[in-house]
């Protein structure tokens, strides 16, 4: 099987975090940052382990100033996504990295990702992120821009960060911003923190889709309510195995929870950061018992169904995928 081949829908892809370490190199040397300590000595990016990650990654982003930079990564990642046979993509990007919550600058800033993310031939949504560990202020602060730009490509709102810092309630206010304007739900939970945090995310912020959630698996109740639910995890076994949540896919729970009915989708999450592309992630899971070309279309088939955007470019791009 060519894995690059087979077309892909990505749900949950960091902008920033998708950056190749070559463009933010080439953007450090124009600019006259300073990198020292983001990359290794054989150019890739340097951490440790998940507060240092991201530590790295905010390190990285400092060198992203401009909305012409941000077009640029747009069309860098689209580039990427495109190689490796991605179709629909949603991109995660934090508010806080483009202006700092300043609305006219926002504005600035999606016009010129906006602008590259259509010249591309990968069908893409934007879903502002906020950082759970700058806080349910700074929280607000995103979610109030992203709402007053929901439409075009802003299709959702997220929350990604240091699962640990804070309680989900804490951003209750942030995401009722966000769902009165219309915009999908998703929140990273169940990654770093254990299915406590699952529960808590799907009662406080009402989400439709979770960010990972992984560590469900450990409790059978939550298991079996998110299948009922039909909650749709954004699962990315190569950066839960790169970040030790998982020591191999053998040991993942992606095809237990799979089995046992509830919504499970592939992405890769931040791939530089943790070496994988989408290719590399199917590739892997086909060597595992139960992942068959069929599945990938199924997985696919879910994940358009739980995508942020409008019908017409979902039935459109379910058809790709046999037995649509
Ligand atoms: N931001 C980027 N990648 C992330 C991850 N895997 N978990 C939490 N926040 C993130
Ligand atoms: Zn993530």
């Amino acid at each position: 099987m060519n894995f690059s081949e087979i077309p892909k829908t990505e749900l949950h892809l960091h902008l920033e975090g998708a950056a190749p370490p070559a463009f933010i190199r080439r953007l450090a040397q124009e600019k006259g940052v300073n990198m020292g300590g983001v990359f290794d000595e054989n150019g890739a990016y340097v951490w440790s382990s998940f507060v240092e990650f991201l530590a790295t990654y905010e390190r990285a982003c400092e060198v992203l100033k401009t909305p012409e930079d941000f077009g640029r990564l747009v069309s860098a990642v689209l580039e990427e996504q495109a190689a490796h046979g991605v179709i629909y993509t949603e991109m995660f990007l934090a508010p806080d990295f483009c202006g700092g919550g300043d609305l006219i600058a926002w504005r600035e800033y999606l016009a010129a990702m906006s602008e590259a993310a259509l010249a591309s031939p990968v069908e893409a949504r934007f879903i502002p992120t906020c950082v759970r560990h700058f806080g349910p202020e700074q929280a607000r602060v995103s979610a109030r821009v992203s709402a007053e730009t929901a439409g075009g490509l802003v299709t959702g709102f997220g929350m990604g960060g240091d699962e640990s810092q804070y309680r989900a309630a804490d951003f209750a206010y942030a995401f009722d911003m966000a769902r009165e304007a219309e915009l999908g739900l998703t929140s990273h939970a169940g990654e770093v923190e254990g299915p406590q945090s699952v529960r808590e995310t799907l009662e406080a912020l009402k989400v439709s889709r979770i960010g990972h959630g992984v560590r469900a698996i450990e409790d059978p109740a939550l298991v079996a309510e998110l299948a009922e639910r039909g909650v749709v995890l954004e699962v990315c076994p190569g950066s839960n195995i790169a970040l030790k949540v998982y020591d191999d896919l053998k040991a993942h729970p992606i095809s237990a929870l799979r089995e046992a009915g509830v919504l499970v989708t592939v992405s890769t999450d931040d791939p530089p950061y943790f070496h994988t592309d989408m290719s590399a992630e199917y590739r892997a899971l086909n060597k595992t018992p139960g992942w068959t070309r069929a599945d990938f279309d199924a997985i696919n088939r879910t994940a358009m169904n739980a995508a942020f955007c409008d019908t017409e470019t979902k039935n459109r791009l379910l058809a790709k995928f046999n037995g649509a």
